[in-house]
């Protein structure tokens, strides 16, 4: 199989060539005007995913950077801090409110399961927060929490700022930053927005640049600081730090083919994806990590059948030429992670089953070859 290899990992996932092109283009100026154009272009285009009319921005980092940058903004020193947490990532708000000194209290809901509306409503009774923290999906069970409802909770029944980890889902799932109430939305780009890592991007809400303004202590990162970054973002043909001038191109250019499918339909596509690539497993009697009524549209996560190793299972899988990630965190190893996100169709979906197929034939497991890949194609037919 030599390098042909296809990533159906969590992120990064496939990049299309046509952007991995300007990556290869001549690296311009980042004062060049067409470049200052593109980025311009890339900043208008990007709202359109956010799905929001506030300040988008586009930084050099990965998805963590967004997320530090999002709370260490919002949060100073001493203040409270309500962190739901419903995976591997919801704890990384934990440990990066925690370095920005925020007093945290967890809300932790069990691996598998999603935050209800109702038990953030209560939390938010316990004591006064300056924000709420939360993972729309977490990429290490493939549990999507419900954002927009647990927003209304937020903003009927507290101050707080609503801090919004999508990751995991922008680009691939609907992220209604202005309708769910999200004061600051971050992401990064090597997932459902096909490219490859190297960018934090973010939506902050007036209403946190305006308590930017008033904030008593300086923020604890300076190249984080969201008014350092401010004036770029609302025109970059300005200075802070270069920006990553081949990434930005490539940010246009997938932008514009994320737009040109449009949003609606990219959704879809997600979802038909997933639930084909769910009935195939369930069909193979494997048991999802997500509950039924909380299962995201970018990533699934499965406990392997009785008998079956996490290694094993993927050397195997990388035989045949297929990428699979294991389980993290509290079911480290206990089960396997494949992402189906960004520029996934159906031929990738159905490679994928196929070789899950064959893998766990040649580890001795007992079912009819072609029980997922039937029941996938039932599920594609819709596409
Ligand atoms: C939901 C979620 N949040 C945050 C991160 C961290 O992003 P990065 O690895 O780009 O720093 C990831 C990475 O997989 C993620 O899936």
């Amino acid at each position: 199989m030599g390098e042909r290899k296809l990533l159906m990992i969590p992120g990064p996932t496939n990049v299309d060539p046509a952007v991995l092109r300007e990556l290869s283009k001549p690296t311009p100026a980042h004062t060049d005007p067409l470049f200052i154009e593109s980025f311009k272009e890339a900043l208008e285009n990007l709202k359109h995913v956010f799905m929001t009319k506030r300040q988008v921005f586009a930084i050099a980092g990965s998805g963590t950077l967004a997320l530090e940058v999002g709370v260490a903004n919002i949060v100073e020193p001493g203040e409270r801090i309500l962190n739901v947490v419903t995976g591997y990532f919801g704890d990384y708000f934990v440990r990066i409110s925690k370095a920005h000194g925020a007093v945290c209290k967890v809300l932790e809901v069990p691996w598998g399961k999603c935050a209800e509306p109702n038990q953030v409503k209560e939390a938010l009774k316990e004591d006064d927060y300056k924000a709420v923290t939360i993972t729309h999906v977490d990429t290490s069970t493939g549990v999507v929490n419900p954002i927009g409802e647990i927003g209304a909770v937020v903003k009927e029944n507290s101050e707080a700022f609503y801090i919004v980890d999508a990751v995991c889902s922008l680009g691939g799932m609907e992220v209604r930053v202005d309708d769910w109430k999200i004061d600051a939305c971050v992401s990064g780009s090597q997932k459902c927005m096909g490219l490859p890592p190297g960018l934090a991007l973010l939506s902050i809400s007036d209403r946190v640049l305006n308590f930017l303004e008033k904030r008593k202590t300086p923020v604890g990162m300076w190249y984080g600081d969201i008014k350092n970054w401010l004036p770029i973002m609302m025109d970059p043909s300005k200075y802070f730090a270069t920006p990553p001038v081949n990434m930005i191109y490539a940010l246009s250019e997938s932008l514009k083919a994320i737009l040109a499918e449009g949003l609606e339909q990219r959704f879809r596509r997600h979802h038909i994806i997933a639930e084909a690539f769910r009935a195939a497993i369930e069909a193979l009697n494997i048991r999802l990590v997500a509950d039924t009524k909380c299962r995201a549209d970018t990533i699934t996560a499965a406990y392997y059948p009785e008998k079956i190793e996490d290694a094993p299972f993927r050397d195997e899988m990388r035989k045949h030429g297929i990428v699979v990630a294991s389980t993290i965190g509290l079911i480290r190893s206990k089960g396997f992670r494949v992402g189906h996100m960004g520029n996934v169709g159906q031929n990738d979906i159905l490679s994928t089953i196929g070789a899950i197929e064959t893998t766990l034939a040649n580890l001795g497991c007992k079912f009819s070859m072609g029980t997922g890949l039937g029941a996938a194609q039932d599920r594609l037919v819709a596409l």
